[in-house]
């Protein structure tokens, strides 16, 4: 079964088709990209799934359960987590604070317990900060924990976002775009980090990217849109080659 599934799913805005009869399925562990020209539907389609915005039509399946109507916090507390094309973040805290933040959604104890700060709360403050150091290592942030994000160049928060994504310990992980802005050698480590981020934590990656070199490298499938459609899937090499995506490159 696809962990993530989705099936003829459309949005319009005003005259515009944004998405339309979008349908796809991601394996579990898998790392999957999704390309397209400037316009295409890509961050429309995250916005679908991330239950952003209603879809006007189709469906949305994780692990085989329909998502398509849940509220958008319930989303998250199933496992799935994201990007976005422009950071956001607490910019006045601390890269600590902002993956402890990203937990938040795990679930806490009752806001009376909190106060009374129980042995079992104490714990669980514990877990979160290991899981939270972990990500940390993963990420080589050690450099920046303490640091406020605002004073980070614009490639660290560009990480330190993955990272808050990371900290709610999703089963799904959707990146925006996350080497936009990125030099080579900070692309070249994003690489790494994506595959680490599948081997390691077992995360399944679902990724809109304009790097083709990072697409071949890390991905295990492509999906190209144009337009709000569906244009091919399949491996990196066969997709980049697909003379109807060429075109709607050369199009755009
Ligand atoms: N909130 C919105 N309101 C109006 N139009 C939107 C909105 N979001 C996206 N669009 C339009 O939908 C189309 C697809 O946009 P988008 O999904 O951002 O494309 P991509 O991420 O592939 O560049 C574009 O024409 C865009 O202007
Ligand atoms: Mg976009």
């Amino acid at each position: 079964m696809a962990l993530l599934e989705t099936r003829g799913l459309a949005r319009r805005f005003g005259g515009i088709q944004a998405v339309r009869d979008a349908s796809l399925a991601v394996e579990a562990g898998e790392i999957f990209a999704i390309i397209g020209p400037n316009g295409a539907g890509k961050t429309t389609l995250f916005n679908l799934v991330s239950r952003v915005y209603p879809a006007d039509a189709g469906q949305i399946l994780l692990a085989g359960e329909d998502i398509t109507r849940i509220a958008p916090h319930r989303v998250a507390a199933l496992g799935v987590a994201r990007t976005f094309q422009n950071i956001e973040l607490f910019e006045r805290s601390t890269v600590l604070d902002n993956l402890l933040v990203g937990r938040h959604c795990r679930g806490r104890a009752a806001p009376l317990a909190e106060l009374l700060f129980t042995r079992a709360n104490r714990r669980a403050e514990v877990a979160h900060r290991d899981k939270v150091e972990r990500i940390i290592e993963l990420l080589e942030l050690q450099a920046h924990r303490d640091t406020s994000v605002g004073a980070l160049a614009y490639g660290v928060r560009k990480v330190v976002e993955i990272g808050r994504a990371l900290a709610a310990e999703p089963r799904l992980l959707l990146l925006d775009e996350p080497s936009s802005g990125l030099n080579a050698e900070e692309t070249e480590d994003l690489s790494f980090w994506i595959r680490d981020i599948r081997d390691d934590f077992g995360i399944t990656v679902v990724m809109i990217e304009h790097d083709m070199r990072l697409v071949d490298l890390v991905s295990d499938r492509v999906l190209a849109m144009d337009r709000g459609a569906v244009l091919a899937v399949g491996a990196p090499a066969a997709i980049m080659a697909d003379a109807r995506v060429v075109e709607a490159y050369l199009g755009g």
